[in-house]
């Protein structure tokens, strides 16, 4: 694949702004940038060009991909390479190794708000059994992001700057790249929904992808019920479902069945929950085949009631695929840890008027560091590393703690946590301060590699109710095994709250780690 990454101005919800928005960057003059489709055993090459103007670096990420024995092709600038400059380009080498649905993004600033595209990874023997499995014929994919009305390189400077300017609620949420802004949207050429084009009494997979930038979303389609079949790159039971929340970061592939609806157009919704102002026009169609066509429509009041409670219900009741040869660690849920600690994360002022994220006191900016080696590289070369990094061993079952801590304002916040180089268990949750008793276990903890860290187990009431946010927050336990060699980023997938130092280093059996060209497993 060739990645050509160039500024461009582009209108997705069709409002022309004032502004210049030369500083979108887009991924092949795309939004969102092209899929990227390879079978397992393949060596995908991937050539990305950084023709960014203003002298602007760039590294891409290929989110869920574990990278065993390549951990210098993660993408993650200073800490796995060093990132590409202007004008210059890079190839990202390594073999596929699992199926499932994925995205690539930029590591660099908020460029990741348009500079994405879907990553899905097949397997000939295994698609059969899989389509099998759960009858579908066709598949679509659904990319969601959110959207700005403002420069990103202002928005991205004022997360930093002293005093600090938070960037505020996206303008838009966009689905597969464009919505409507408005009613006035339908004067502007071209302007209008994505559609999603299927026929009646077919199964089709869906794949959703939540890109967004800082939104988590409730999403769920008018008159279908969604049958879920995968979480981040794992197969479950399928699992009938009305709604369904996607944080950044995470993926689902569910099944859409048009058997039993009428022809018709449908709407596709993904609203924002867990913050108090919303956007309501991240709005696609669902069109029937031979439906009327409605595309220059505005339905701003299409909105879903949402439900109250945060999705651990959901957590509780997937499986993994039984019978199935893909699962990791053969479907087995390691029983104990031989290792954990707290990652706890609030936020801190500076200066009386700066704010970071920290965890453990600690704020990680890594384009902040600049040095002239990655830290992968030096940790190769047993060099000291400027940074604090958590030490994990070869083998061991590490339990991490996500501790929510309340922020600066006295709010508390939800925050969907991904590990690079890792899957892990979700184990047990709960609200307040760590304690071992107290906790509810999930029944059947299920694998993924983005998971939300709600402000409490009632996120919700939490967060509306203003009087009560003086309460603590709440915490939730993942466990994985240190069976990849590397340092691997672990952070809050809100893209600003990353930026602004909400993520640690993982350093994972140091004398063990490869930096293979082309690994031969
Ligand atoms: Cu998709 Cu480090 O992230
Ligand atoms: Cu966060």
């Amino acid at each position: 694949y060739q990645l050509f990454v160039t500024n461009e101005d582009i209108q997705p919800d069709c409002i022309k702004l004032n502004i210049s928005r030369q500083s979108t960057v887009l991924i092949n003059k795309q939004f969102p940038g092209p899929e990227i489709r390879a079978t397992i055993g393949d060596i995908l090459i991937v050539n990305v060009y950084n023709q960014l103007i203003n002298n602007e670096d760039l590294t891409i990420h290929f989110h869920g991909v574990l990278q065993k024995q390549t951990p210098q092709m993660d993408g993650v600038p200073y800490l796995t390479q060093l990132p590409i400059k202007s004008g210059e380009n890079c190839s990202y080498v390594f073999r596929v190794q699992r199926i499932g649905t994925f995205f690539y993004h930029s590591h660099i600033g908020l460029q990741s708000m348009t500079a994405f595209g879907s990553l899905i990874f097949v397997d000939r023997s295994n698609d059969k059994i899989i389509r099998t499995r759960y009858n579908y014929t066709e598949e679509r994919t659904l990319l969601l992001s959110d959207w700005w009305h403002n420069d990103r390189l202002h928005l991205e400077q004022g997360l930093l700057a002293v005093p600090f300017q938070w960037l505020g609620e996206p303008s838009a949420i966009i689905i597969n790249g464009k919505t409507m802004f408005n009613s006035s949207c339908e004067t502007v050429n071209g302007a209008g929904y994505s559609v999603i084009n299927v026929e009646r009494g077919h199964r089709y997979r869906i794949r959703v992808i939540g890109a967004t930038t800082l939104s988590t979303l409730v999403f769920g389609i008018e008159k279908h019920k969604l049958l879920l079949i995968e979480v981040d790159g794992n197969y479950v039971e399928p699992l009938s479902v009305s709604y369904l929340e996607i944080a950044s970061g995470q993926r689902y592939s569910f099944i859409l069945d048009t058997t039993n609806q009428p022809i018709k157009n449908y709407y596709i919704q993904a609203s924002i929950r867990w913050r108090l102002v919303k956007p309501n026009n991240g709005i696609a169609i669902l069109r029937y085949k031979s439906a009327s066509l409605v595309n220059k429509i505005f339905i701003a009041n299409q909105t879903f009631s949402l439900p109250k409670e945060t999705v651990e219900y959901l957590t509780n009741k997937l499986q993994p695929l039984t019978n199935f040869t893909n699962n990791y660690n053969g479907g087995k849920v390691p029983r104990k840890s031989n290792q954990e600690f707290v990652l706890a994360g609030g936020q801190a002022a500076f200066n009386g008027t700066g704010i970071q994220w920290v965890v453990n006191n600690n704020s990680l900016m890594l384009e902040k560091l600049s040095q002239p080696k990655s830290a992968l590289e030096d940790v190769y070369s047993n060099n000291q590393l400027s940074f604090k990094t958590y030490v994990i061993k070869k083998g061991q079952v590490i339990d991490i703690i996500l501790q929510n801590l309340v922020g600066a304002g006295g709010v508390c916040e939800s925050h969907p946590w991904h590990t690079h180089g890792h899957m892990f268990w979700e184990i047990s949750y709960g609200d307040g301060v760590y304690r071992e008793k107290d906790t509810h276990l999930f029944a059947h903890p299920f694998l993924r590699d983005t998971t939300m860290l709600y402000a409490t187990s009632n996120a919700y009431f939490q967060y509306v109710n203003s009087t009560n946010h003086n309460k603590p927050c709440g915490w939730k336990k993942i466990r994985l095994i240190a069976d990849n060699p590397g340092l691997w980023f672990v952070h809050c997938h809100i893209v600003p709250h990353m930026l602004m130092g909400m993520s640690i280093v993982l350093e994972e059996s140091k004398k063990d780690i490869k930096m293979v060209y082309i690994p031969k497993y």
